[in-house]
């Protein structure tokens, strides 16, 4: 079969097509998926760069969210029979690993899943949408609603809105019930974004985006004239956006955090937590039940996977992953292969 494989860690260069990759066969618990769809995440490009403390078993297969059709299926299978539509839930919770980080993921045109990380979808969702959800979508629900508790009423404002993560943080904050501030890089992101269901959106690319977002929603204080400030920031970004962002929020808000797209260890300014008696609320990564939400969202009409319009083929997968590393995308990027 086509995969796209990682020989080395490194730039794009380190991916290369093998129409030759063996063919999967399914262990007793297992089935061979078709895959339709497999979007990429962040964490794709940590995974191809090399990360400290992650052993990466290449050459590799990566691809974390897919979507797909069962071909095979393990002597063992009983709940998946071949033909059915199925989204992979991409973290092996019984033999732990991620999948396309720590075994074989979805940049191929077939991809071995053991049975238990499968989720049955129905007709009406396209395999490119369902795709989109488990990783992005499912840390932003367990961020948002689990670990986050965003409530009716409140102000939340999203960094790096226009991303996987970031635009199913703004529906769910919308579906909430908040007044969601998306920011973004571009006047074409916050458009979209707007569509999503944004109420104000803040382009930080060339602006002060602290300024601007105190400008409408006030300046924290402490003591009698307290009233400023946002209920929430998501923040996944870090780097030099961390302690900017602190200075956005009212005395005891919460600031969200799962990830660090710009930098993992930040500035920080202790003063202003304290003195504003800040909340730092860390959530990593999703649950089974998360997902299952998601879809039933989906189902419900409440919730849409952004999927950013051009799709690539495998054969241009290096080129999907430069898109996504120079921001020139909106929602999920999808591979069809
Ligand atoms: N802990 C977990 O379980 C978990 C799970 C999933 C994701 N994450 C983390 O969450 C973060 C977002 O993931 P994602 O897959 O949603 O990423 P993504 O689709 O690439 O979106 C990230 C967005 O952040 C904005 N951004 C701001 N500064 C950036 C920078 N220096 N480099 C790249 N983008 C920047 C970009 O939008 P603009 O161009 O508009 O600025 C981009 O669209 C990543 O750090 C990822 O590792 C963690």
């Amino acid at each position: 079969m086509k995969a796209v494989v990682l020989h080395a860690h490194g730039g794009n260069e380190q991916f290369v097509l093998d129409t030759h990759y063996p063919d999967p066969t399914p262990e007793p618990g297992d089935v061979v998926l078709r895959v339709r769809a497999c979007t990429l995440n962040y964490h794709d490009i940590f995974t191809r760069n090399g990360m400290p403390g992650i052993k990466v078993p290449l050459p590799l297969v990566i691809g974390i969210d897919l979507a797909g059709e069962v071909v095979a299926t393990g002597s063992e299978v009983r709940d998946f029979t071949v033909g059915d539509r199925v989204v992979v839930d991409p973290i092996d919770r019984v033999k732990g690993g991620l999948m396309g980080e720590a075994f074989d993921g979805g940049f191929a045109e077939y991809v071995r899943v053991p049975a238990h990380m499968l989720v049955k979808i129905n007709d009406e969702l396209s395999f490119a949408a369902a795709a989109a959800i488990p990783c992005a979508y499912g840390t932003a629900y367990r961020m948002m609603m689990t670990r986050g508790r965003i409530q009716p009423g409140e102000t939340v404002f999203v960094l790096g809105a226009s991303g996987g993560v970031g635009s199913c943080c703004v529906q769910l904050a919308k579906a909430a019930g908040a007044t969601v501030i998306a920011a973004a890089s571009s006047q074409e992101k916050l458009d979209r974004l707007t569509a999503l269901g944004a109420d104000v959106g803040i382009n930080y690319a060339g602006g002060d985006w602290v300024k601007e977002c105190q400008a409408r929603f006030g300046r924290a204080r402490v003591g009698p004239r307290d009233q400023g400030g946002v209920d929430v920031v998501v923040n996944f970004t870090g780097g030099d956006t961390w302690t900017k962002s602190l200075r956005l929020l009212r005395k005891d808000g919460r600031i969200l955090t799962c990830g660090a797209t710009a930098g993992y260890d930040p500035k920080e300014d202790l003063r202003v937590i304290w003195t504003f008696e800040l909340n730092i609320i860390g959530s990593n990564g999703w649950g089974r039940e998360d997902v299952e939400a998601l879809l039933a969202m989906v189902r419900a009409g409440k919730l849409t996977p952004e999927v950013h319009q051009e799709r690539f083929p495998l054969e241009r997968a290096a080129e999907a992953m430069a898109a996504l590393e120079s921001r020139a995308f909106f929602g999920k990027i999808v591979i069809e292969p």
